[in-house]
């Protein structure tokens, strides 16, 4: 199912990471959206490749972009855009970030695509079809408990707003897990829990072009989602836990307030 889109999402991910990949060390233009929040000149041009790409094909699809914004055709097919995931790491020279395209049809995410250029990973699933990494099937940890699992997470770039909360949550979750990273990439913690490399991510403030084609990674490869307080997860809910099926209740149960 969905030849075409993939072909075409995979083809965007990958030019769109090549030219990260050039641009990696080499950032001439940093502005800022808020206090800590960045956008370079490498995000505008990564996106720039994929809309094209997308638009070129699939002229009459909605396209949700994190810098172009909303692209509202009245479709019932929506792609969700994230050209450069972990804008702060790539700035800084730290290598770890991705593009991340996914396909939403009638609210329901069919396809994604996360491609991290550094590593040359290219992680991919279509709905009912399994989750691959490099064409390798993927699949969740097999953790039974928060005391075998490696977690992750991110900070908002608001933190400042809500800092007690976040911080409080990260202590009970480092004090209840065998740890916890803070790596600077939804896109890919969400495939990391795909291919059973981390075993859970918990994160608030997420934005859909974050989580949308991790989440058809997440499902395909056996994982849960929900927001933090256990509801189900859809893009637009900007919290999220993405787990191994077995520590799904206890995550849910240790970020309770
Ligand atoms: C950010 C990254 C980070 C997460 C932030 C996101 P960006 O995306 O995914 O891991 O903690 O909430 O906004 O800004 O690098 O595309
Ligand atoms: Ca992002
Ligand atoms: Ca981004």
């Amino acid at each position: 199912m969905f030849e075409k889109e993939y072909e075409i999402a995979t083809l965007a991910a990958r030019s769109a990471g090549g030219l990260l990949k050039q641009k990696f060390g080499n950032v001439q233009h940093i502005d800022k959206k808020g206090e800590i929040d960045l956008v370079t000149e490498a995000d505008i041009a990564a996106e720039k490749i994929i809309l094209k790409m997308l638009r070129d094909h699939f002229p009459k699809d909605n396209i949700l972009s994190e810098e172009a914004g909303a692209h509202d055709l009245a479709s019932d097919r929506t792609w969700v855009v994230d050209p450069l995931d972990g804008t702060t790491n790539f700035a800084h020279g730290f290598p770890f970030f991705a593009v991340s395209i996914g396909l939403e049809i009638e609210n329901e995410m069919v396809l994604g695509i996360v491609y991290n250029p550094f590593m040359d990973e290219l992680f991919e699933a279509r709905k009912g079809e399994g989750a691959f990494l490099n064409h390798n099937p993927i699949h969740v940890s097999h953790a039974r408990n928060l005391k075998e699992s490696l977690l992750v997470t991110g900070f908002p770039y608001d933190i400042g707003k809500k800092s007690n909360r976040i911080f409080e949550r990260f202590r009970t979750m480092v004090l209840a897990s065998q740890g916890v990273r803070r790596a600077g990439s939804a896109a890919i913690d969400m495939c990391y829990v795909a291919s059973g490399r981390l075993d859970g991510l918990w994160e608030e403030n997420l934005k859909p072009w974050d989580t949308a084609a991790g989440a058809v990674i997440v499902l395909e490869a056996g994982g849960r989602l929900s927001t933090c307080d256990g509801k189900a997860y859809t893009p637009y809910r900007r919290s999220l836990v993405a787990c191994t099926p077995m520590i799904h209740e206890a995550m849910v149960m240790a970020l309770k307030d």
